[in-house]
């Protein structure tokens, strides 16, 4: 059985749109309902649903909204199935996930999503769900790296101002491109193992760092392996303005292809 946290609770700063980046509107629909559509809509080849249970993970002062988006567009393509739960975020993506597993039945694989990666293909989804049921233990979609990525001397106090008024960086070196990869959502994991490193790190200093940006890292730094699949372009994260210019294209092209 799969299982799915969904998380919607952050504030999307970086977006500049001053409602949660979740509701941010493409294609006249939020970026929550893009998600959920997908999610709910994924099937195996037997037609299946992939999904069986989802908890979304949503903040606290636009509950009842993302509620009402999230059951409605679930109940569009599988109004037989139970619905989504709703979950109330934390302070950070690490503490929504938390709160999202606590929520969670018991499954044995959990798939891991972003909110913000909302037009992730259904076959990205299927494909990390198949790579943990087919054993992985934490799986993760990755895509190779388009630029050259430089590594950065370590910041000193001492370096003067640069132009801009910031401080002057040097490069240390230049990585190897061929053994990079930057990662997606969803990621997914068997669900014991998941709930362990989130159980390890309750009661921590929240403001800690745990070395681990997302929740693979979480596996990797108690030493699991971590499986790479090929990611997809169209499972990029809306960070910034301009990532809504191309979600709002992608929907165009997905709908003159049909
Ligand atoms: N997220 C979350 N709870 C938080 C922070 C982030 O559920 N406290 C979720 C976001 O909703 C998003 C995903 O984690 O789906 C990735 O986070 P990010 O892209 O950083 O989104 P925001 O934190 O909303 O954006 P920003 O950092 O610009 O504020
Ligand atoms: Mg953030």
């Amino acid at each position: 059985v799969v299982g799915c946290v969904l998380v919607a609770a952050g504030s999307g700063v970086r977006l500049g749109l001053g409602t949660p980046k979740a509701l941010a509107v493409v294609s006249g629909r939020t970026l929550l309902e893009h998600a959920v559509d997908c999610l709910a809509r994924v099937e195996r080849p037997g037609g299946d649903p992939v999904v069986s249970v989802l908890v979304v993970v949503v903040p606290a002062h636009e509950l009842d909204r993302c509620r009402e988006l999230v059951l409605a567009s679930w109940a569009a393509h599988r109004p037989q199935d139970p619905p989504p739960l709703l979950v109330v975020g934390g302070a950070d993506r690490q503490a929504s996930v938390a709160a999202g597993l606590q929520r969670l039945p018991p499954v044995d694989t959990v798939l891991v999503h972003d909110a913000a990666r909302a037009l992730a293909p259904g076959t990205l989804v299927s494909a990390v769900a198949d790579a943990v049921t087919g054993g992985a233990v934490a799986v993760v979609p990755g895509l190779p790296v388009a630029d050259t990525v430089k590594q950065l001397s370590t910041r000193s106090p001492s370096t003067g101002s640069g132009p801009a008024g910031g401080d002057v960086r040097t490069v240390e070196r230049t990585l190897d491109r061929a053994s990079l990869v930057t990662v997606q959502t969803p990621q997914g994991f068997r669900a014991d193992l998941l709930r362990a490193v989130h159980a390890a790190l309750v009661g921590r200093d929240p403001d800690a760092p745990t070395g681990a940006g997302d929740d693979a890292g979480m596996l990797e730094a108690a030493g699991h392996p971590v499986v790479v699949v090929p990611g997809h372009p169209e499972a990029f994260k809306v960070t910034d303005p301009l990532d809504l210019v191309l979600a709002a294209a992608v929907l165009t092209r997905r709908a003159q292809r049909g």
